[in-house]
């Protein structure tokens, strides 16, 4: 039985080492940037003591959201733990007067963006070599 919880140093290894292994762009600092940053946006799913899911969701200008990574532990997909970790991030940029969340996804990560589109965001553009590797990124929105 998994739940939420903020973000707490003590999680760092367990998100950096699930980050390493799910994408392939990997910074561990960016994972403590954000919790100087926008701790209020950083939740993990938790289930017996293991972090098996992350998210991470931020103000980028007033009343537009960024969700800036969405990542659950192999052996725990396909449960609802990014349903839920989708929605919670949602909800707590809404309640911080958000309106629009966009995010990035890898072209050719299609399981995500269908996993996307069926939680009610929709494509808006591409950003052109938007990851190191030179793949592009599809921004997905969602009104809020
Ligand atoms: C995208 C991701 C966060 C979804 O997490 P999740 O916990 O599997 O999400 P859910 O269980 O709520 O829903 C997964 C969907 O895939 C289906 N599914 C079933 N088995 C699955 C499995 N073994 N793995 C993934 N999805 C599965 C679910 O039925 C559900 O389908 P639906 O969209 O029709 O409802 C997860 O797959 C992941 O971490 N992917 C790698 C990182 C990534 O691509 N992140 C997004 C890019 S920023």
């Amino acid at each position: 039985m998994f739940f939420f919880r903020l973000f707490q140093p003590k999680d760092f290894n367990s998100v950096i080492e699930l980050e390493s292994r799910i994408f392939h762009e990997h910074d561990p600092y960016i994972y403590m940037e954000m919790y100087e940053k926008v701790s209020s946006g950083f939740y993990v799913a938790v289930d017996a003591g293991e972090v098996i899911g992350y998210t991470v969701g931020y103000i980028s200008v007033p009343g537009k959201g960024r969700i800036f990574t969405l990542a659950v532990k192999e052996a725990y997909r396909g449960r609802g733990v990014g349903t839920q970790l989708i929605n919670k991030i949602c909800d707590v940029l809404n309640e911080k007067g958000v309106s629009v969340a966009s995010l990035e996804v890898r072209m050719n990560n299609i399981p995500a963006q269908h996993f996307y589109l069926r939680r009610g965001f929709v494509p808006a553009w591409v950003e052109r070599g938007y990851y190191t590797d030179g793949e592009d990124a599809l921004v997905m929105k969602k009104e809020l």
